[in-house]
């Protein structure tokens, strides 16, 4: 099993591009279901996700190759297996985006329920009874989800929280319906305003996307379309706190301001100096920073995915940071890795109180989920001396060649076997 060793305590400096994002990706690469003409996806993020999500769609009968220019084409017109196993699921929940657009495409479904993960227990009964509203006849058995309907139709939805995947697979089922579909309480992320454009593109009538109101008028078909997937916010936001707490000087190249303005706000209150531009993001810091307390909330509130890299920024920011976590009911699991490097933090319910430290210390640590393995990178790389992080495959599910990236910026940083 890989471990990632870092030496810590070098300023970043320099400059990286930031790859496309993997929750842009996901479910643009479903919504080629919903055509049997050729979807071309470019800026596709390597990640262990993404071949996930295509090794699926390939079980299913999807053709998947590589253009001239390494853009994904993805072509459904062989669509003959709409099933989605427990094997595959069970190792990626984005799996449940293949429901709504294999109803919407092939009249049917079976699709295994995702199991709970580590990060909560991420239930999906606000995709099923959207999907329900809109005609499906949809059964759980032997934890796989049996959906099938003749022709969906338009429906008025009303989603009780603000779910992101929930938000795409309705709108993507949507597409195909016949009549309106209204979603209310829609997530108004920016991946799913990337999805609404692709569906667009293909020829499908969204609109409201990125506002919590998004009506979908079905169309019969669908055609295909070229997309380039926009740029990953959780990974510029990763890299900013990384570049901050070490005290360097970084450019991200490919990214951009807009898509996580809470982000750039927080880090600027915890005195780092960020400049935006059209296609980049500058920023430099000196000096220690100020802890910065935090709560987490649907977009554009802070996003739950960098809790826990700010975290990591508060256990060796001066004062004290309170962050509260509103999405998911067990996300503070990197506390207990950050301890073991020396940081200060009290946990109760879903808060947590840091108490910046003079110092980290590298210690031998464990990933437990994605961003988790993603905040204890950024510790190793401000503790003093060596830091060794095992299970990092949950980290190469959503960061391309951190390492590489980070190296390029001057970290001591290395996979080891
Ligand atoms: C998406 O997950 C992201 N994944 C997550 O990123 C992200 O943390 C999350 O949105 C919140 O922003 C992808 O986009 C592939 P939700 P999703 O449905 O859609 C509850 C990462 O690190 N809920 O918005 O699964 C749910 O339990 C990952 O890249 C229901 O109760 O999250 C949670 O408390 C982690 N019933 C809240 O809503 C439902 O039917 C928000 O979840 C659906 C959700």
């Amino acid at each position: 099993m890989d471990k990632l060793l870092i030496e810590g305590g070098v300023p970043l400096s320099g400059e990286v591009s930031i790859s496309g994002a993997k929750n842009a990706a996901l479910p643009l690469i479903c919504a080629a279901l919903l055509t049997d003409r050729p979807l071309t996806l470019s800026n596709v993020p390597h990640l262990n996700d993404v071949t996930t999500m295509l090794r699926l769609l390939v079980q299913m009968g999807v053709d998947v190759t590589l253009d001239e220019r390494n853009s994904l084409v993805l072509n459904a017109c062989g669509l003959n297996r709409p099933e989605a196993p427990y094997d595959m699921v069970k190792t990626m929940r984005a799996s449940i985006l293949t429901l709504g657009p294999l109803l919407a495409r092939a009249g049917r479904a079976r699709v295994s329920l995702p199991g709970g993960c580590a990060i909560g227990a991420r239930p999906v009964d606000i995709h099923i009874r959207g999907l329900q509203a809109m005609g499906a006849d949809i059964c759980v058995e032997h934890g796989y989800i049996l959906a099938q309907a003749q022709r969906l139709r338009g429906a008025r939805i009303f989603c009780d929280l603000v779910t992101v995947t929930g938000t795409e697979n309705l709108m993507m089922a949507a597409a195909l319906a016949d009549g309106t579909t209204v979603i209310e309480n829609a997530a108004r992320e920016p991946e799913v305003v990337d999805l609404a454009n692709c569906l667009n593109a293909m020829g499908a009538k969204v609109s409201g996307a990125g506002g919590d109101i998004v009506t979908v008028e079905g169309v019969e078909r669908l055609a295909g379309a070229e997309h380039r997937i926009m740029p990953d916010r959780i990974e510029t936001g990763t890299f900013l706190v990384a570049a901050a707490v070490t005290g360097g000087r970084v450019r991200l190249n490919g990214t951009h301001c807009g898509i996580l303005d809470a982000v750039v706000e927080k880090l600027r209150e915890a005195g780092a100096r960020i400049d935006c531009h059209r296609d980049s993001i500058e920023i430099s810091a000196d000096g220690p920073l100020s802890a910065v307390s935090l709560r987490t909330a649907p977009y554009p509130a802070f996003p739950t995915d960098m809790q826990a890299q700010f975290m990591a920024l508060n256990c060796v920011a001066r004062g004290t940071g309170v962050i509260t976590e509103t999405i998911f009911e067990n996300r503070f699991m990197h506390a207990q890795e950050l301890r073991r490097l020396g940081a200060d933090i009290e946990i109760s319910g879903n808060t947590t109180v840091v108490k910046g430290v003079p110092r980290l210390d590298g210690a031998t640590v464990m990933a437990t989920d994605l961003r988790a393995s993603a905040c204890l990178v950024v510790a190793g790389l401000v503790a003093r001396g060596e830091t060794l992080i095992d299970r990092i495959y949950h980290l190469d599910r959503g960061y391309e060649h951190i390492e590489e990236k980070l190296s390029q910026l001057g970290a001591r940083i290395r996979r080891v076997h």
